[in-house]
């Protein structure tokens, strides 16, 4: 029973720093190609035997201290009416740009409409029987209209952002839809049996911190409280948030993730000793030798100088080039060097 990163979400004291790797099912692995030669993403994503094989590959290959469910955040985008393609970025046929649009949108049941999530979670808590916790996740509402109403991935997020400047009604009407859906399916995902539920704001730095406080942090709020977290942590993590932690942090939520544009002690010292921290190696620190990759990771575990509630991750997803040795070394490096 390897209960470190669970107790880490909780601020307890561990024996270790647990460390897991965002997007650590993936790509970089020769084994995740193998499965991954058989299907599509999307298949794979919805054949829970398949999802639950990729998901458990990364903790036998790196031994990291949990398993996040392989799956997408734009999987219970679709049973909401939108056609989705992975290209391989999301892209949607048919954006919602209209009040028409948004009055379209159903808001899905999770057991009926995406029940290979759940049975994938299920599958999951029987096969890792303790071993390590399971973590479910969620885009934010606001990353998740991002793509919704951009159609695809972008470098500016114009669309969205004129949206929210020139018809803040429909914005609204959509974001409301969004929150409501994720609320339903990360419930669902909590009584399927995940233990942490991560929600990934990735897109929620783009905006000034007026706007992020008056677009996004409403949201985020809501969905964060209509969780059920008694015996379940929520992890939050907005992308280029380093400027605004003091208002990310007002949406609750158990642990912050910080991304690598921030000092990890100088963001606990803003957030103060009631949240726990995740993060925050830049993943490109994967692709140096394995003397700075141990460096970077000695950095970040004495910026946190022995404070708990430290969850070691990258402060994004790995990358699909890096040397999967080097991911294991780090998850080495985080173990030996933070060894009580
Ligand atoms: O962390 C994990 O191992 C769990 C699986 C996971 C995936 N996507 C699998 C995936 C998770 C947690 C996500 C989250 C996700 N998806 C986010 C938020 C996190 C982040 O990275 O910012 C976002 C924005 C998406 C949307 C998405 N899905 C994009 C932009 C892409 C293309 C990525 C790329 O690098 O090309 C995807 C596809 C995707 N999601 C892949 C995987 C393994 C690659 C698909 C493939 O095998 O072809």
């Amino acid at each position: 029973m390897n209960t470190r990163f669970l107790d880490a979400c909780w601020g307890k004291p561990v024996d270790r720093t647990p460390v897991w790797l965002m997007r650590q099912a993936g790509r970089y692995l020769p084994e995740y190609m193998a499965v991954r030669s058989r299907c599509t993403f999307l298949e794979l994503c919805k054949t829970p035997e398949l999802a639950a094989e990729v998901t458990i590959q990364p903790v036998d290959i790196l031994g990291v201290d949990a398993a996040i469910l392989f799956s997408d955040i734009l999987t219970p985008v679709e049973p909401m009416g939108l056609k989705l393609d992975f290209v391989p970025g999301p892209v949607f046929e048919n954006p919602v740009r209209t009040m028409a649009d948004v009055e379209r949108l159903r808001i899905p049941n999770p057991e009926e409409d995406v029940p290979y999530v759940l049975d994938t979670i299920k599958i999951l808590r029987r096969e890792l029987a303790g071993k390590v916790p399971l973590i479910g996740f969620g885009g934010a509402p606001f990353t998740l209209a991002c793509y919704m109403v951009e159609g695809k991935g972008s470098k500016d997020w114009a669309n969205i952002k004129r949206m929210m400047y020139a018809a803040p009604e429909v914005y609204a009407a959509l974001m409301e839809k969004v929150t409501m859906m994720d609320m339903e399916y990360l419930n669902a995902q909590i009584r399927a049996g995940a233990q942490a539920i991560q929600i990934f704001d990735t897109w929620g730095g783009v905006l000034s911190p007026t706007d992020y406080e008056k677009f996004v942090l409403p949201y985020t709020t809501k969905l964060i409280n209509g969780l059920d977290r008694k015996s379940t942590p929520v992890i939050h993590f907005v992308k280029g948030a380093g400027t605004i932690l003091e208002t990310v942090q007002k949406a609750g939520g158990d642990v912050m993730g910080l991304d690598w544009h921030v000092n990890l002690g100088k963001a606990r010292d803003i957030l103060g000793p009631k949240v726990a921290v995740q993060g925050n190696l830049d993943p490109t620190v994967l692709y140096a030798p394995r003397e700075v990759i141990e460096a970077e990771v000695r950095r970040v575990l004495d910026e946190n100088a022995g404070r708990p509630g430290h969850i070691f991750n990258l402060g994004h997803g790995i990358l699909p080039t890096v040397p999967p040795e080097n991911a294991i070394h780090m998850v080495e490096c985080v173990h030996r060097l933070s060894q009580k």
